[in-house]
């Protein structure tokens, strides 16, 4: 039986929004007694010697040689970590679990669409990450080599993730929901030399043909030279093109078993994931290998109370993103943990499987976006009051943020009001948690973040002059450097210099998000400053729709904003001029979607499109999205004397509010 008894909707509606005028919830006392960490003077102790507490969480990893300094600042914001030090991650995630004798503990407990179930050891992941190192290496792939990835929830990617790092060669993964196009454009821009993709992958019970599709957009590209493909789809006659492309299990079985970690510089390449900015091209953020397995590793152990011989820890982010990276991959598995790994959607093959898979697997931590807790919230407590969730014990938030009432439905109906919930702020950029309740010490307030972790400074500071803001808002700044932050934009030290540290000078980092600091000194992330916007945890750029829109042939000029939506956080409205007297119609906002769809991926495609016949610009010949998002949201309109053509938001208005018309 559930810890949660069936409650009658909307009793439990009435209860949560009186819940609401409640301020803090305590770390319950049950919990504080077990955790790892229940006294706050961690903070403090922190905070009196950064680099000390850095260095006593880089202890816990394994070095081959010890650093000769924690930090290098001697060229901000070129910042080095542990410099002289050597290590693999690789080695850290794997090798030195087995040589302490817990090979046989579960690594992942993987779970697939269809019900099939795989248990991977980490002395399985020893095994097989030792053999596609080798294979890679056979390859050609050395040392500082890029090598892609590009492939669904299934163990093979860990496994292609940590033989990169074995060998020292950056992978540069791909989130699966990202279209062929997207992906030839960051193998283009990482020259990577190696591709690992899939032969399908599985959605909902479809199987869509990813190296056919992969095949269709790579040919031309000349750095890359090997296609490795994972059978996992069971697709027949997968197109492999001779002296190009091979199979993964091929390979594996006729490299050599034996592949030692190389041993590496602390400030070696790890990865490079790409993330999108405030322009078209997506940014490729660099993270090295001493200080983030530093910061991921600390962090994954106490943001989330880690237990590593006990607990059974739900991820439930892909792996493409720096979620899935820092806290599916290279955090739990430096850790020893034992994870779940999902491969599907969260309502296939029916709404209730993810309560199904954390019965099964007993599952202690959950670590979720709001959208997902959303989308549940949608579909009712009454489902997971089905399933037994008493083991879970944490449960963390992250991508966006949590609203109250996302917050309270979370800890009452999957927590059983037992759990403290950590609603974790982060970014691809930081590597790992920034902001965040320590689980065993400090108090939540539902919708913030809470406070700094220890060894990180955070500061809300005034836009106009960039003064630290008491109490308010204004713009979120990290005032210091921490071990796992980007190193740069690959191949861009100049874009990099300019994006995060221009504004403030060259020691303090820009985050792009607006912020509140409350009476408590409280963190309240507000979003994004820049056209980054935020679709169920996805972060994408307005530019970069923007430019896939104005791809289609019938379409004149785009302007995209992020629209506030219930479930989705923000949803991606695009005002879209016609060329001529084309005139807007359904079939033309199935076409665009479609456009957007093959550019970026089907999860850009505007929720809603408004036929404009001219757009919002100041004198300049800017567009003033400010004013789109008014329209959008239904606000009335802020100051327009500043536009070139005040007129075109009346025209602009009554289109919107017909439009509405016909919608409802
Ligand atoms: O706006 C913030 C939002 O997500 C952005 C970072 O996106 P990305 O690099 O894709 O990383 C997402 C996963 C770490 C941030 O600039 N964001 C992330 N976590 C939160 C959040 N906003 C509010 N609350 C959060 N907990």
């Amino acid at each position: 039986m559930a810890d949660t008894a069936p409650r009658d909707g909307t009793t439990l509606e009435h209860e949560l929004e009186a819940m609401l005028e409640i301020e803090r919830f305590d770390p319950p006392a049950e919990f504080r007694r077990q955790a790892l960490l229940s006294d706050p003077a961690v903070y403090e102790e922190a905070a009196r010697d950064p680099q000390g507490w850095w260095a006593r969480q880089a202890a816990n990893l394994d070095w081959f040689e010890p650093w000769d300094a924690v930090l290098d600042d001697s060229d901000p914001p070129f910042y080095k970590w542990f410099t002289g030090g050597r290590l693999n991650a690789s080695h850290n995630c794997v090798d030195r679990h087995v040589e302490a004798g817990i090979g046989d503990r579960v690594a992942y407990h993987w779970h697939g669409e269809e019900g099939e179930r795989r248990d991977v050891t980490y002395a399985d992941l020893h095994r097989d990450v030792q053999r596609f190192a080798n294979a890679l290496k056979e390859l050609g792939v050395q040392a500082g080599d890029v090598v892609g990835i590009y492939l669904p929830m299934i163990p093979e990617v860990v496994v292609a993730m940590l033989a990169c790092a074995r060998i020292g060669a950056p992978h540069n993964v791909v989130f699966g929901g990202f279209s062929a196009e997207s992906v030839k454009e960051r193998m283009e821009f990482s020259e990577a030399k190696v591709l690992v993709t899939v032969d399908g992958a599985r959605r909902k019970g479809r199987t869509a043909p990813i190296k056919a599709t992969v095949d269709e957009t790579m040919g031309d590209l000349a750095s890359l030279q090997t296609i490795v493909v994972v059978r996992h789809a069971g697709l027949p006659d997968v197109p492999m093109t001779a002296g190009r492309d091979v199979f993964y299990d091929e390979v594996c079985a006729a490299a050599d078993p034996v592949c030692p970690a190389e041993s590496l510089d602390a400030e070696h390449p790890l990865f490079i994931l790409y993330t999108s900015g405030s322009t078209a091209s997506p940014k490729g953020i660099l993270h090295t290998t001493g200080g983030y397995m530093t910061g991921v590793s600390a962090t994954h152990r106490y943001v989330f109370d880690l237990k590593p011989e006990s607990d059974v820890y739900w991820c439930a982010a892909d792996v493409g993103w720096i979620t899935g990276h820092s806290y599916i991959v290279y955090g739990p598995l430096a850790n020893g943990t034992t994870s779940v790994m999902w491969e599907g959607a969260p309502d296939y093959p029916h709404r209730g499987i993810w309560w199904e898979v954390a019965e099964r697997t007993r599952a202690t931590i959950l670590y979720a976006a709001p959208t997902a807790i959303r989308t549940f919230m949608k579909w009712g407590h009454e489902l997971p009051a089905r399933y037994d969730l008493s083991a879970l014990r944490l449960l963390g938030s992250v991508g966006e943020p949590i609203n109250p009432k996302a917050w309270l439905w979370y800890q009452q109906v999957i927590g059983g009001g037992r759990c403290p919930i950590v609603d974790t702020w982060w970014q691809t950029e930081t590597g790992a948690i920034m902001i965040t309740p320590l689980p065993g010490i400090t108090s939540a307030k539902p919708g913030s973040a809470t406070k700094p972790f220890p060894g990180v400074f955070a500061d809300v500071v005034s836009e106009s002059d960039g003064e630290s803001v008491e109490t308010g808002q204004g713009l979120l700044v990290l005032t210091q450097p921490w071990p796992s932050m980007l190193r740069t934009l690959y191949k861009e030290d100049e874009r990099f210099v300019e994006t995060y540290f221009a504004r403030f000078g060259k020691e303090t980092y820009l985050v792009g998000d607006a912020a509140r600091r409350d009476r408590d000194g409280y963190l309240w992330i507000i979003g994004r400053i820049d056209d980054v916007v935020n679709v169920s945890g996805h972060r994408l750029s307005t530019a970069e729709v923007e430019s896939a829109i104005v791809a289609h042939e019938k379409v004149a000029e785009a302007a995209v904003i992020g629209q506030s939506d219930e479930d989705t956080g923000q949803a991606i409205a695009a005002f879209v001029t016609l060329n001529g007297e084309i005139e807007g119609s359904d079939e033309l906002v199935a076409e665009i979607g479609a456009v957007v769809a093959e550019r970026i991926g089907k999860f850009a495609r505007p929720k809603r499109i408004i036929w404009a016949d001219d757009l919002p610009k100041t004198r300049s010949g800017k567009i003033m999205r400010r004013l789109l998002r008014d329209i959008a949201e239904g606000r009335a309109l802020g100051d327009v004397t500043t536009l070139r053509d005040p007129g075109v938001m009346a025209a602009l208005e009554s289109q919107v509010n017909e439009a509405q018309a016909q919608e409802q």
